[in-house]
């Protein structure tokens, strides 16, 4: 009989505690336990890919996805596994392609038709499309090129003009730029055609692509992070640049301070956010929401002199809750609700 909840998690990496496991799983394994529900943790191992499956589509209900990419070697094996497992009928949390569709730096450019993300903002999946697009946007403004591997502010920069254009609509490939990496704000000066090409390497391999928006100056008062189950915003994290003066980075290395706020402290963002929702969803794939993901927003101005607020990045398949165990509780009530919304619908 299927009636398990499957967590799927990977051996090693630094994101575990003592008992090998993510430290917030065995607590949400726990509380579906204390509700009756069978749930279990299968770390997934290339090797034993069928047996897995195998197991997995014979048992199980339901996976939470609890595998931080950048801990697996073999990412496409896996969510072809998951995309079979979901085939079968097993309720994917998320399903992979909701995964690569939320979690990839690109999702800003299909976003671009809500007032999320502002309408310049590109995604670039060769050179080509970089080199004849880039000096134009520079030309409009300030820049952030966004890479999109990783998520320590690694190969996130903030492009400058060091010296005004005359009126030209491209900033010519020999003009001095002044370049900001959010992993730690440090600066860096290049010929834009050079930092084009040094840019290359965010653009090979898998999942290569570079994101180029407008830069935001609003972030300064920080970035404000939604911590969401499912369609329900459970806290905010509030994350301030460091004072110094290029600082533009709110990753924790880089010096930036954290507060943890409530929905409630934040409702302009989370109404604003909760009504474009089903429009996100509709135009990501109209998969089922992620069980646990985030959302970064970041201040802006309208045109109308009102506050808005944009877009910059979304995670959904590394998030965890290590601070704040008690809301295992909450995921086991969410978990449980999406299972009962999907097997009334189908029976
Ligand atoms: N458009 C922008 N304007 C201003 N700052 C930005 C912008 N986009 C990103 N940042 C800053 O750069 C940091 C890293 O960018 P982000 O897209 O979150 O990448 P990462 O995956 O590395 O966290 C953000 O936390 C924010 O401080
Ligand atoms: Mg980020």
């Amino acid at each position: 009989m299927r009636n398990k909840v499957i967590f799927f998690e990977v051996q090693g990496g630094n994101d575990k505690g003592e008992d090998g496991y993510r430290k917030d799983t065995m607590p949400m394994v726990n509380a579906l336990k204390e509700r009756g529900v069978e749930a279990e943790v299968i770390f997934y191992n290339k090797a034993r890919e069928e047996e897995i499956y195998n197991y997995v589509s014979t048992n199980g209900i339901a996976y939470v996805s609890r595998i931080n990419p950048g801990n697996l070697k073999e990412e496409e094996c896996y969510f072809n596994m998951l995309r079979r497992l979901c085939d079968e009928g097993v309720i994917g949390m998320p399903h992979p392609d909701a995964m690569i569709g939320y979690g990839s730096k690109d999702v800003l450019v299909k976003l671009t038709s809500t007032t999320l993300v502002p309408d310049d903002t590109y995604a670039y999946y060769n050179m080509n499309e970089f080199k004849h697009q880039f000096p134009k946007s520079l030309a409009y403004g300030e820049r952030v090129l966004k890479q999109n591997r990783g998520s320590t502010g690694e190969g996130i920069w903030r492009v400058q003009l060091v010296d005004s254009l005359n009126g030209e609509e491209e900033a010519p490939l020999d003009a001095h730029i002044k370049c900001t990496e959010a992993k730690d704000n440090h600066v860096e000066f290049w010929r834009l055609g050079e930092f084009i090409n040094y840019c290359e390497q965010y653009i090979v391999g898998d999942n290569g692509m570079i994101v180029d928006m407008r830069f935001l100056p609003r972030i300064k008062e920080g970035e404000i992070r939604l911590f969401m189950l499912r369609d329900k915003p459970f806290y905010v994290v509030h994350k301030k640049p460091a004072e110094t003066e290029d600082a533009f980075s709110a990753t924790l290395f880089s010096g930036a301070e954290y507060r943890y706020d409530t929905p409630e402290q934040w409702s302009n963002l989370v109404q604003s956010f909760l009504n474009q929702l089903p429009e996100v969803r509709t135009l990501l794939g109209n998969y089922d929401l992620p069980l646990i993901w985030t959302a970064d927003f970041i201040l802006d101005t309208n045109e109308a002199g009102e506050d808005e607020y944009i877009l910059g990045e979304m995670n959904c398949s590394c998030v965890g809750f290590t601070s704040q165990l008690e809301l295992a509780h909450d995921v086991a009530e969410e978990i449980i609700a999406a299972i009962k919304e999907k097997t009334l619908t189908v029976s």
